[in-house]
């Protein structure tokens, strides 16, 4: 896919950048034209001559250093790549990027090209989550940039946290996805549910819960972004649907959500149930508006259907992804309930910690897989971790 494929690296001054000798390889290898650009602080870590051998192309470090081989550097450069990918992209490079400056080769080659843009961040866990390395981050989102997240792990500088270079082989099947011609996911259906479902007590009032349907409004546009057929499900909601969909279904309680899924599991390849769903209903909803009479109202509550448990007894071929939200025993709840609904992975959740649940953009989840794989991730935009999901169905359906 990537074959005859243009790809000009940017290497920062990381110590990531070792890594890159050997994404640099494998795209190579898959039989990309690949040229390097580095700064000056990235041949610290790597010599030039090294990229030299490993691409068969001159590796351009100054601005006005290497004539011979390009007139001018920074705008041929531009104009030779398909896709610019910088990797490690330091701090200072994203700060750089995000404000138009260009003091040198690499930053003056971004600012004259309009080529897409990967960059992979990797630095220092408290220099990623600084305000304005995450503020660098958004204004280079906004405009396209393409951010592969950091992994969690490890630091060459002792600590562990967010903030490690993905492994290559990562990196690569990123730049590959980007080259593919078909989207991955094209052909493919995935319902979707978010929202939370309402359940009447009377004409006017009901019992509901927190959820703002956020996260199931960016899951079902990450996976319209890899080109699956998306049926969306949504209870109640505080954010507009996504254009695009193959359909946007608005139920309000439980039973209808069920009514809805049911109708189209047998068709699809894939079911994430990101709804918050009444796990109990008024047994009883009354006609009329409720009058208020005695100091205490009993409501009598019947247990709803448990959807995604269901959908796991009929479940085929489909790929079943869950959620839990949770306020303790995380892990423990969302692996019995992973084993319960027979799901292929769980999404898990604390809604009581800072950053993440109802009513707010971010989140902190794991996922917990059925061999017992835990993926933790730090605190990110709920858009981002909407991209994960999709690409862990994308491995899972598609492999
Ligand atoms: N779910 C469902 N039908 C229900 C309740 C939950 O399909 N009646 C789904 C949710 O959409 C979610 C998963 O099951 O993907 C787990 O939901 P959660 O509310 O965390 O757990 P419950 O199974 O309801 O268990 P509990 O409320 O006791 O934690």
């Amino acid at each position: 896919m990537i074959d005859k494929k243009n790809i000009l690296i940017g290497v920062t001054g990381g110590i990531a950048a070792y890594k890159v000798v050997e994404v640099a390889s494998r795209l190579k290898k898959s039989g990309a034209n690949v040229r390097v650009m580095m700064t000056l602080a990235a041949t610290e870590f790597v010599s030039p001559r090294t990229f030299e051998e490993i691409t068969g192309n001159a590796v351009f470090v100054e601005m006005f250093g290497d004539a011979a081989h390009f007139h001018v550097a920074h705008v041929a450069l531009a104009d030779f790549a398909d896709l610019i990918l910088i990797a490690p992209a330091t701090a200072n490079f994203l700060a750089k990027a995000a404000h138009g400056i260009a003091d040198d080769l690499l930053t003056t080659t971004i600012l004259a090209s309009d080529k897409p843009l990967l960059i992979a961040p990797s630095m220092n866990t408290k220099m990623f989550m600084n305000s304005a390395t995450q503020d660098n981050l958004k204004v280079l989102k906004a405009r396209g940039v393409k951010i592969l997240e950091p992994a969690v792990g490890e630091l060459a500088c002792g600590t562990s946290g967010k903030g490690r270079l993905p492994e290559p082989v990562e990196i690569c099947a990123v730049v590959e996805k980007f080259f593919a011609s078909e989207p991955i996911l094209s052909g493919k259906r995935i319902l979707v549910t978010a929202g939370g479902t309402i359940e009447a007590i009377d004409p006017v009032r009901y019992i509901g819960n927190r959820s703002s349907g956020r996260m199931g409004y960016e899951i079902a546009k990450s996976a319209m972004n890899s080109g699956a057929e998306v049926v969306l499900v949504s209870g109640k909601s505080e954010v507009e649907p996504p254009d695009g969909l193959k359909a946007f279904i608005k139920v309000e309680s439980a039973l209808q959500m069920r009514d809805e899924v049911l109708k189209h599991f047998e068709t699809v390849d894939c079911v994430i149930m990101s709804a918050a769903v009444a796990d109990y209903r008024v047994k009883n909803p009354s006609a009329q508006k409720i009058k208020k009479s005695d100091e205490i109202l009993t409501l009598e509550l019947v247990k709803n259907p448990d959807i995604l448990r269901e959908l796991g007894t009929l479940k085929k071929s489909q790929v079943l992804v869950g959620f839990a939200a949770e306020t303790q025993n995380i892990l423990e709840y969302a692996n019995k309930k992973l084993a319960e609904k027979n799901l292929d992975f769980i999404v898990a959740n604390d809604v009581t910690a800072e950053g993440a649940g109802f009513g707010v953009s971010t989140n902190i989840a794991s996922i917990i897989w059925r061999n017992g794989t835990v993926e933790s991730f730090s605190k990110m935009s709920k858009a981002d971790l909407a991209e994960k999901i999709i690409e862990r169905v994308e491995k899972t359906l598609c492999h």
